[in-house]
């Protein structure tokens, strides 16, 4: 499986990042702010996700999706392996990711690639969301941090 870095005068693949997030604005933002890396099937997008620099030590997981057809057979898994590895090679210190409290098996894999529970940002997402949103049949309220060493 190869994944890499999005093409400049390459389009983003938005429906599959507002998958991960619903807000555009913030998905543009990552997207400008951030680094996009892309996996292809048939030169179709699959996957996605994106590194945005926090500071000169710590970098940050973000928009991470794969296809509804692709998800269940480990594409996010090497996903997420693929950005641990190349935010080590950049040299940044700590990794981190945010998930909603209702996003179980999201905290699961991001358990499973060796990320641990930090924090909890209370009511992060009836904050910044102006809908409520339902996911596992629990209100996503709390943005739970995770972050793991890089060393
Ligand atoms: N409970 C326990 N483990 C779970 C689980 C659950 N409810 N849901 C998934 N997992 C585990 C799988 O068992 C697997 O572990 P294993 O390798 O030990 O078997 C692991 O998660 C990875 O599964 P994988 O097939 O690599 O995931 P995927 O390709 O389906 O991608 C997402 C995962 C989250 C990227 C994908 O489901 C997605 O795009 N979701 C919508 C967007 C999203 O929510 N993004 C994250 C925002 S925080």
């Amino acid at each position: 499986m190869q994944i890499r870095k999005l093409n400049i005068h390459e389009a983003p693949p938005i429906d599959l990042l507002l998958l991960a997030d619903p807000s555009l604005p913030l998905v543009k933002e990552y997207l400008n702010t951030g680094e996009c890396y892309i996996v292809e099937d048939y030169k179709e997008i699959i996957g996605v996700y994106v590194l945005l620099s926090k500071s000169l030590d710590t970098i940050e997981l973000v928009n991470i999706a794969v296809s509804e057809s692709a998800q269940g057979k480990g594409i996010g898994k090497q996903l997420i392996i693929d950005a641990i590895r190349r935010s080590k090679v950049k040299g940044y210190k700590t990794i981190e990711v945010g998930t909603g409290n209702s996003s179980i098996g999201q905290l699961a894999l991001y358990q499973k690639c060796g990320f641990r529970i930090t924090s909890i940002d209370s009511d992060f997402f009836t904050r910044h969301y102006k809908e409520d949103i339902f996911e596992n049949g629990i209100w996503c309220r709390d943005m739970i941090r995770l972050s793991q060493q890089l060393n």
